[in-house]
Order: structure tokens, then sequence, then C-alpha cells
């Protein structure tokens, strides 16, 4: 097995103009531990709006905090009213772009092959995508759970090569978790992060599955991230509502305290 560094990511969603999320990052880093950072990746993906001003505060006060974007354009430029390309997320330190988050697909229609897409454009500029897949209820309750997820992860790595499919990191987020109160088990989610992990195996090969970091989203709170981050193949954790708190954020950052 191969050590994987774990990911800690906060997903802001829509939520916090520029000068609450300055604020948002300085309480964070307040309350941090040196040690918290140690041998784990510590990540915030703001709205567009404010990731300049977060990366100035990141670089002033030399923070080890990482900038992830929520979403981005699969062309590089052109006439798309609206949209940001990875290329100048690549220009604002941003190092990591969320592709394909239940949202995005639920509600701006990304199929498989527009996620597919999008994580081709993010590692075409050394960006690295948080792939997000995940079942929606009706597809757990009728035992589809493992096929859905098997095929967005499929359609989403199409013509991905085996050099730029280590540099993914996976979020598995079941919808039905997703902001509702209702996680997995420890034990559901770590059974779908080892399927994962097997069908990596299948497509690419045994180490680049070993070596790809899985998260975990839906619903992770201080209360239950310790529990998660203890199972075999979930290397991190993709935080919604949680990480709008910088004490609760901090708590789950911390939870090896
Ligand atoms: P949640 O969101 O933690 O609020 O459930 C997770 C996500 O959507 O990434």
């Amino acid at each position: 097995m191969t050590d994987r560094m774990p990911i800690i990511a906060g997903n802001w969603k829509m939520h916090r103009d520029h000068l609450e999320a300055i604020q948002l990052v300085q309480k964070l880093a307040y309350h941090l531990n040196p040690e918290d950072y140690e041998g784990q990746e510590v990540l915030v993906c703001p709205p567009f709006v404010s990731l300049r001003s977060i990366q100035t505060l990141i670089q002033s006060d030399k923070l080890p905090i990482g900038l992830g974007a929520q979403n981005c354009h699969d062309q590089d430029e052109g006439a798309f009213t609206g949209e940001i390309s990875a290329g100048m997320l690549a220009r604002l330190d941003v190092s990591y772009v969320l592709c394909g988050h239940s949202e995005r697909r639920a509600l701006f229609g990304e199929t498989d092959e527009v996620v597919n897409a999008k994580v081709v454009a993010v590692q075409r500029h050394g960006l690295r995508p948080i792939l997000c897949v995940g079942e929606v209820q009706e597809e757990r309750e009728s035992g589809r759970a493992d096929e859905v997820v098997i095929d967005q992860l499929r359609g989403s790595l199409q013509g991905i090569t085996i050099s730029d499919a280590a540099e993914l990191v996976i979020a598995y987020e079941p919808v039905w978790a997703i902001g509702t109160g209702l996680t997995a088990t420890p034990d559901d989610a770590q059974q779908m992060c080892a399927v994962i992990r097997t069908e990596l195996a299948a497509l690419y090969s045994q180490p680049i599955a070993d070596g790809v970091r899985i998260q975990y989203g839906g619903s992770v709170k201080p209360g239950n991230v310790r529990e998660l981050m203890g199972q075999p193949d979930i290397d991190g954790a993709l935080v919604g509502g949680a990480s709008l708190s910088s004490e609760d954020f901090a708590l789950i950052v911390g939870h090896r305290r």
C-alpha cells in the first residue's frame, strides 16, 4: 500500500462575499495549530469572486492552506459568457478544481461527457481535478449504487492517461447525504471507496489505484470525521456546510488532536 497524504477540502458553494471570505480564512488559520497541517493537505474552495482575495491572504500570511475552485469551463477561452477557464484559475494559484459536483450534475445538467471535458481542461493547465461521484437515494435503495458510481467514474475519465490519473482526487459523495445531515455509515462509505479503488485498478493499474486519494463527502461534521477518516480507503473529506464555520472546519481538519 502506498502512503496517501490526506486531503481535507471545504466546498463553500455559493456562500460568503469576498470580505466575509477573507474573515473566514483568517479565523480558520487562527483556530488551526501548526501540527494540524502536518502530513495532510488543507484546502478551501470559495466562490470565484473570492479566489483573488484569498490567494493574496494565503501568500501574504504564508498560510499552509491550498486554494480550490468549484467549477470551470472546458475551453481555454472564447465566447462563453459568464464562464471561467482553467487557465484563468491557474493564474490565481488555484491548485484543485471540483469537477462534476452533484449540484453541477443535477442543477446545471452536467453529464459525464461534460465532466470529462472539464477534467481534461483542468489537467491541461496543470491543476488537479477533484472528481465528484455519487448515487442518489433511489439508486442506493434499488441496489444500483456501485454500478452508478462505476459508470460515472468510467464516463468522467474517458481518455485520461495513466500519468494524469495518478494526479486525480476522487470525492465519493452520496447525493442523499449532501446537506441533509444524513451521513453514510463509515462502513458504507468505506465499501464504496473500496469499489472506486478497485475500478481505478481495472482502468489503470494497481499502483495508480493505490496512490489516488479518495475523499468522502456528505454531511461531514466534527463529530463524525474521525471515524470516516479512520477507514482504510478514505483519504480525506469534502466538507460543505461545516466548512462555513471556522470553528467546525478547524475541528474537522484537527480531528487527529
Ligand atoms: P455537505 O456538502 O457537507 O453540506 O453535506 C458536501 C458537498 O456538497 O461537497
